[in-house]
């Protein structure tokens, strides 16, 4: 089987890493990819977004499947693209279509989809410009801290979690103005949940589904949950406090509605979808749906998985992923991501990586990596996820923490608490 993975972070090294162990694998092509993709396929220098360069690459090459890693392919529909006029009719493609891809796209949608099945979620109100007055009075009426949500991609910033009600104000005006772009002409205003957070990843083919396991990330900079949001510094699968009452409600009142869900409004997904939760004195509501695997959480949970991904992939494109057979690995995989100095606010790229030789009994996944002249440099703000097995989560973070120390470049930052609050 011939196939390209589209991304080139963290998350499509660990795809790429576990597709390159599947018997049925003859090619494998990541476009664009980063210096860890290359060391197990063939990076293409394509963009994501460019669907005819896309489609004039799988053309040449004769692909069989297209694996969708990063959210915007989805949103803009490269999945409809390809399906159109019937152009490409044996392409099995993971990723579910512009339709589908609006549970992430529009958290208006994605609201709105939970109340129509009754799926747990935060009580909201969604405002534009025209009815800000009713969302201030939302404002009013519920207690601190207000949660405001750009309703369309804002590449993971576009959530504002504030405790003042003036702020909140200041803050709702601002985003209808444009703050996050058109990505914020509306606005997703809900009530704080408070407990803990925890993600759940699901492969499904739009009749039935596969858990792949949970994971927790840990998105702020500093430790102890401190400083600004990242795209994650670290993860660990599986989560301890998700036990099989929690992992039961979760399947019971969460995924099996969204599937049927989905099925019942026509739409036709093929994908994962990741479901952000958040356990509320061990009741599960859905804060977020991605239509993707999670970025640091696929190099914890790609680790985990008993299967041969590309069977798996092509029984759920066929639509038969109930014959897809599959394990979990029991122990604990965990992550630790190395980023550069100064992110997620500005920083360097270009620094030399080195030590990578050194490290013994991890996986290190490539984030923001190149190769250039032959010398392995920083190429983004998160840059290595080094991944560990363990019989216990402390055993696996031990091992993780043991490898962080022999890889070095330039102001090299990472958490040193992963995974420490569970
Ligand atoms: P989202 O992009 O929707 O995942 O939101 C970003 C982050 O904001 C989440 O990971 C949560 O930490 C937090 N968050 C979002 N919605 C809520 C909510 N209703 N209650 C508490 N925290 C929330
Ligand atoms: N780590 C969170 C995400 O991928 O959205």
């Amino acid at each position: 089987m011939k196939v390209l993975l589209l991304g080139s972070g963290g998350r499509e090294h660990a795809l790429a890493w576990k597709i390159k162990e599947s018997e049925r694998l003859t090619k494998l092509y990541v476009a664009p990819g980063n210096a860890g993709t290359e060391e197990v396929a063939e990076n293409v220098d394509l963009k994501v977004t460019d669907f005819e360069a896309l489609a004039a690459f799988v053309k040449e090459k004769d692909i069989d499947m297209l694996v969708v890693g990063p959210e915007d392919p989805l949103v803009e529909g490269v999945r409809d693209y390809f399906e159109a006029d019937g152009r490409f009719p044996d392409l099995m493609i993971v990723g579910p279509g512009k339709a589908g891809a609006r549970l992430e796209g529009s958290k208006d949608f994605a609201k709105e989809f939970m109340t129509r099945h009754g799926i747990p979620t935060a009580r909201h109100t969604t405002v534009t410009r025209d009815s800000v007055t009713q969302g201030v009075e939302f404002l009013e009426r519920v207690k601190p801290p207000y949660v405001l949500k750009a309703d369309g991609l804002a590449a993971g910033k576009g959530v504002l979690i504030l405790d003042d009600l003036e702020e909140a104000k200041r803050e709702l005006n601002a985003m209808l103005d444009g703050k996050f772009g058109k990505a914020g002409n509306q606005v997703v205003i809900e009530e704080f949940l408070k407990g803990i957070e925890l993600s759940v990843f699901v492969l499904t083919d739009g009749k039935t589904y596969k858990v792949l396991g949970s994971a927790k990330d840990y998105k702020r900079v500093g430790e102890g949950d401190t400083g600004l949001n990242t795209g994650g510094m670290g993860a660990v699968s599986p989560v301890p406090f998700a036990d099989e009452e929690f992992n039961r409600k979760v399947e019971e009142r969460i995924i099996r509605p969204t599937v049927e869900g989905l099925r019942a409004e026509g739409i036709d997904y093929k994908g994962f979808i990741f479901f952000g939760l958040m356990n509320v004195e061990g009741e599960p509501y859905v804060i977020e749906y991605n239509v993707r695997m999670g970025d640091p959480e696929t190099e914890v949970v790609m680790p985990r998985l008993k299967a041969d991904i590309l069977t798996l992939f092509e029984e759920m494109a066929k639509g038969q992923l109930e014959k897809a057979a599959f394990g979990q690995d029991d122990r604990y995989c965990v992550t630790v991501m190395l980023v550069s100095a100064g992110y997620p606010g500005s920083y360097k790229k270009g620094m030399e990586i080195t030590g990578l030789e050194n490290v013994e009994g991890s996986m290190v996944f490539h984030a923001g990596t190149k190769r250039k002249d032959g010398r392995l440099l920083t190429n983004g703000g998160r840059v290595l996820a080094v991944s560990s097995f363990g019989e216990t989560m402390r055993e696996a973070l031990a091992q993780s923490y043991s490898n962080v120390g022999k890889i070095r470049f330039e102001g090299v930052n990472f958490r040193r608490d992963i995974g420490f609050d569970l």
